[in-house]
């Protein structure tokens, strides 16, 4: 990436297409329209609340982030969507059942001016759902081809100036990197042959790209993390970022375990599982589907810790993630973690963790603040992975060469140096020798 001269301002409407109507999509719609009209505070969200150290500590300059980058406004954004249900914004939000209805009949008549456009929806990659709401077409390209057509047509009807993607659809099946994704021109000829290694996401995410939409992915799915999509995304110049949202437990693993690291305490092992019973959980039960989600939750602890180099402290963990579907609970995840850790001379402690969140109230704001940073990220001329964003994800997408950077503070940190080196601000290194000289 070059360090922008230039931003270009935000001018006009931003568009917002969310592939997926789902509850993390209608609780991100329906959360930017409380707080734009201020019947709700956007918590969570970096981008809204958050502020950022400018120069030295004695210079007392903490702009809010939102003053601080030229962002879109909360005022300026415009939303559309693709699902495979027909049920308008107003509809999927009281079906997901995450906002009660005062929150969402306050802003009933802005949502149900949202309808989802058709979905490209081949079942054998998400096989728990069967909806009817979709396009048909003689070829994958041919999807692709109409998915294109849908984004100029949000763009002109909606007339907003331009407009980013952030994939809030279900978890598709497990799928490995092949041939069809190794170049642009193989992935081309695989969308004519449709391919069976070439699922939905991957349509959206090529749609995408080709009509200069930056692209997100929120689910732990192959979607635009594969050669093809990387050089795609340099040529046409549009960042892609990804993937899976880190929401839950990942972001109280990726919190406790630096932490842990830090003083050098071992662990000998981490049993985390999960019970929710939303939609997502229900298409989490599918097998193929909890394998997409298990390696990306899984990966985690291996960067953090670093068996191969600290063997003593962490060269035998144990880790084991579970996600079980259990519908009383809806979007009310409940999570649990049991670490074992070992101390001075070996001797063994334990640690529980029981967090009782809400799956869509911690992603929603992470939804808002990629749409905003994606779209900034293509004025100042970024292109490809966007790796400044990994704070977001579960699985960061990284240069091929690199290996993840999970800790959450080294990714906070990377994000407000990245926003820093933007605007031309001095980086912080948190030295801080200059004030004892
Ligand atoms: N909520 C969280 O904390 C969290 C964290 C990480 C990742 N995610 C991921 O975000 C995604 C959305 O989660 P959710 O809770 O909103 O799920 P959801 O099931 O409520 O919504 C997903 C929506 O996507 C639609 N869909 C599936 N395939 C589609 C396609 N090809 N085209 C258009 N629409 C399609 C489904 O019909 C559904 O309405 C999931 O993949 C989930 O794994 C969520």
């Amino acid at each position: 990436m070059k360090q922008p001269k230039e931003i270009r301002k935000p001018e006009g409407k931003l568009g917002i297409l969310l592939p997926g109507l789902g509850a993390v999509s209608t609780t991100t719609i329906a959360g930017t329209m409380l707080a734009r009209k201020g019947l709700g505070a956007p918590i969570g969200s970096l981008t809204q609340m958050g502020t950022i150290r400018l120069g030295k500590r004695t210079d007392n300059r903490s702009p809010m982030i939102k003053d601080f980058l030229p962002l879109a406004t909360l005022d300026q954004l415009t939303f559309g969507a693709w699902d495979l249900f027909p049920d308008n914004a107003y509809e999927a939000a009281k079906h997901a059942e995450v906002l009660e209805h005062r929150h969402i009949d306050a802003v009933r008549e802005e949502l149900e001016l949202i309808r989802p456009m058709r979905a490209v929806f081949y079942p054998e990659y998400v096989r728990r759902l069967h909806g009817t709401h979709v396009k048909t077409g003689s070829s994958k390209a041919d999807m692709v081809e109409q998915l294109r057509a849908d984004i100029r047509g949000f763009i002109r009807d909606q007339g907003v100036s331009r407009a980013v993607a952030v994939w809030c659809g279900s978890t598709e099946v497990y799928i490995e990197p092949t041939d069809v994704h190794q170049s642009i021109d193989a992935f081309e000829a695989g969308l004519l042959a449709s391919h069976p290694a070439i699922s939905n996401s991957q349509m959206y995410a090529w749609a995408c790209m080709k009509e200069g939409v930056p692209f997100a992915n929120g689910a732990p799915n192959l979607t635009v993390d594969f050669p093809a999509a990387w050089d795609l995304s340099k040529k046409l110049e549009v960042p892609i970022a990804g993937k899976d949202f880190k929401t839950g437990q990942t972001l109280m693993k990726t919190v406790i375990a630096p932490g842990l690291k830090a003083r050098m305490l071992g662990i000998a092992g981490w049993f985390s599982t999960n019970i929710l019973g939303n939609r997502d959980g229900e298409v989490l039960d599918d097998p193929d589907s909890f394998k997409s989600k298990e390696v990306s939750k899984l990966g985690v602890l291996e960067y953090i810790l670093q068996p191969h180099v600290y063997k003593e402290l962490y060269g035998k963990i144990f880790h084991k993630v579970r996600i079980e579907y259990y519908p009383p609970r809806g979007d009310a995840k409940e999570g649990w973690d049991n670490i074992d850790l070992v101390g001075w001379l070996g001797y063994p402690m334990q640690m529980k963790i029981n967090f009782l969140c809400r799956d869509s109230i911690l992603a929603a704001p992470i939804v808002l603040d990629l749409a905003l940073l994606m779209d900034v990220a293509h004025r100042a001329g970024f292109s490809g992975t966007q790796e400044w964003l990994s704070f977001y994800w579960k699985s960061p997408m990284t240069a091929p060469t690199l290996y993840p950077e999970h800790d959450l503070f080294i990714q906070s940190m990377k994000l407000k140096n990245t926003m820093r080196w933007m605007m031309g601000e001095d980086l912080i290194t948190h030295l801080g020798n200059e004030y004892y000289d």
